[in-house]
């Protein structure tokens, strides 16, 4: 085990309390090969607090039955889906029943495209873009069986940040759902959803937004978005694996889902096929509680839990911001090396702290396998944003190395991940 030295902890300028965080998540602890482990692999899932493990632990010793029940621990189950379901509604500023679970983004985007292809056909049109994960892709690209017409948006190679040109052309009258990204899973670019939100409403289209990458980087407000969907993944900000839906309770109503008869026709419920994963629903909550206490720590005065979970927002984008600054720079003086995406810092806004590089004479998966043996988690390939690897013509040569900071990354962690790179590429 390695008690990791933090650089950050005397700083004053970061209200994120690096050392009560790190403390809370029991895997940061280990090593690998004799190296402390750097988890740089948050996009592909990240890790948990002990809290989140606790409450899962404690759901399966004392309170494991299915929901409905006229007995105690199946009222327990209940309430505990109740409450994860209020938790996650105040961390997407919505009502608790447009909050439907599902066991990931990708299963819940099927469910909701087979629904939505009910009443498209053909003359109807789907808009998607060529940045997006393929989980917002296929599923819409497969109501091609109806007879749906797909158009699909570029972006800007030089950038890797949608061309909202070429997406206001897209739509039109024949428009019926826009599916976006909120943040890019590969290059880290945030799209200006509220104005793809905005363009698609201006067409009488419904919008579906895939905030999956965004939601452990940024504050989400679908109310303020007024988005018609949006769909994000626990696992991806520090919860179990579990995915989440939100659709606006006109249209949870008024669309057909593919169910069982004796399924409940109430939403949220009728959205929620088959038994669901109650001990991580458990484990949501316990999420939720975890973001709140950070922002409560980052501003003791927050009055609610929406207030502490946007203060925990403002702690982390503070933090994640000086990483990039030092990420981008380093990663820039590496002989061979080619970054993609935003590396304008005035232009920091507009991504995240996700890094895809290609460096020269090296495969992404020999630089991935030469970091891992140092104990840097690293991930290499198209991480499903396969449209992206073709158009940049990465695909056939083993795509990009990923490198992906989350709030509990440190400075220190960052610099050493910089000189074990060089150290590779000599
Ligand atoms: C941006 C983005 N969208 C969708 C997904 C799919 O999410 P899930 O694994 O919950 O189906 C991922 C997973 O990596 C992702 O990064």
């Amino acid at each position: 085990m390695f008690a990791m030295p933090i650089a950050e902890q005397t700083s004053a300028s970061t209200a994120l309390d690096l050392t009560w965080v790190r403390a809370q998540f029991p895997s940061l602890a280990q090593g690998v090969h004799g190296h402390p482990a750097v988890f740089l692999d948050g996009p592909g899932g990240t890790q948990v607090p002990q809290r989140v493990i606790d409450a899962i632990a404690d759901h399966l010793a004392r309170n494991n039955a299915n929901t409905g029940g006229a007995y105690q621990t199946s009222r327990n189950t209940d309430r505990t889906v109740a409450e994860a379901r209020s938790a996650m509604a105040d961390f997407l500023n919505c009502e608790a029943d447009e909050i439907v679970f599902g066991p990931n983004m990708t299963t819940l985007t099927f469910a909701m495209s087979r629904a939505l292809g009910r009443e498209l056909g053909s003359g109807d049109e789907i808009v998607l873009t060529l940045l997006d994960h393929d989980a917002n892709f296929s599923p819409w690209k497969a109501l091609e069986e109806k007879g749906v017409t797909i158009r699909t948006v570029k972006f800007n190679e030089a950038d890797c940040t949608l061309d909202m040109h070429d997406l206001a052309a897209k739509i039109g009258s024949r428009t019926r759902l826009v599916a976006v990204g909120y943040a890019s899973n590969a290059v880290g670019t945030i799209n200006n959803v509220a104005e793809v939100v905005r363009l698609a409403r201006q067409a009488g289209a419904l919008s579906y937004i895939d905030a999956v990458h965004y939601a452990p980087h940024g504050p989400i407000d679908v109310r303020a978005l007024d988005c018609d969907f949006l769909v994000c993944s626990t696992y991806k900000f520090f919860g179990p694996h579990m995915g989440v839906l939100y659709g606006k309770r006109e249209h949870l109503h008024r669309l057909r889902p593919y169910k069982v008869r004796p399924c409940t026709d109430n939403i949220p419920g009728c959205w929620e096929s088959g038994t669901l994963n109650h001990e991580c629903i458990a484990g949501i909550k316990a999420c939720v509680d975890y973001w709140e206490d950070l922002g409560r720590r980052a501003q003791p005065a927050v009055a609610t839990r929406r207030a502490a979970i946007l203060a925990a927002h403002e702690a982390i984008h503070q933090h994640e911001r000086k990483m990039t600054e030092k990420m981008i720079t380093g990663l820039l003086a590496i002989p061979g090396l080619k970054l993609y995406g935003i590396s304008d810092p005035r232009r920091f806004e507009n991504r995240c702290a996700t890094f895809v590089v290609r460096i020269e004479g090296h495969t992404p998966l020999e630089l991935a396998t030469k970091l891992g043996e140092r104990g840097f988690f690293t991930w290499d390939g198209n991480y499903y944003a396969l449209n992206l690897t073709e158009q940049l013509d990465v695909e056939r040569l083993g795509g990009f190395l990923r490198i992906g900071l989350a709030h509990y990354n440190t400075m220190e962690e960052v610099e050493r991940l910089l000189g074990a790179l060089q150290e590779i590429v000599g």
